[in-house]
């Protein structure tokens, strides 16, 4: 199938304590919902570029806050060799990927490697308690223009069909 299943989900956050970590499944994938208090927030945004290993990929805050916090949504898959890193250890308290020792912060930004990369980011809004996670970019599905070309031809179908319908007549 070309359009992507369940790329879009709604979930309800409104029983998440702030400071945890839900773990589901998203598009086919394994994901991580954080839920970070005001102070998580303040302490990682005062990382340093020179603190970071990846500095261009960035985290997917929430654009309303949920309540008295913020919610993170990131890809549950290490960015070294695809494991799943645990949650609440390591030195930030982010998660640690037991495979090989990479370690994240609670934004799912690399601190330590092997791994090089950020956990993915994903896009994401929250509305009263409801959190709906979606796709930016919907790379498979047909897209508006390609509905409009078709259409298109098919009136220009329609119109050549008539035009010769009405010769032979
Ligand atoms: Fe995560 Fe290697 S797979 S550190």
């Amino acid at each position: 199938s070309k359009i992507i299943r369940d790329s879009y989900k709604e979930l309800d956050i409104s029983e998440l304590p702030p400071g945890e970590v839900l773990q589901t499944s998203w598009n086919g994938e394994l994901i991580f919902i954080r839920r970070l208090t005001p102070s998580e927030v303040q302490q990682h945004e005062a990382a340093t570029p020179n603190q970071l290993l990846d500095n261009e990929s960035k985290p997917f805050l929430s654009t309303a806050t949920a309540g008295n916090s913020t919610m993170l949504v990131c890809s549950a898959v290490c960015t070294h060799l695809g494991c799943i890193p645990v949650p609440y250890l390591g030195a930030y308290k982010g998660w640690v990927c037991l495979c090989h020792g990479s370690v994240f912060d609670k934004y799912g930004r690399v601190r330590q490697g092997p791994a090089l990369r950020n956990l993915p980011g994903i896009n994401n809004t929250e509305y009263s308690g409801i959190l709906c996670i979606e796709e930016m970019v919907f790379p498979n599905e047909p897209s508006l223009t390609y509905y409009f070309n078709e259409v298109e031809k098919g009136f220009w179908g329609f119109g050549v069909l008539g035009f010769w319908g009405f010769g032979e007549i």
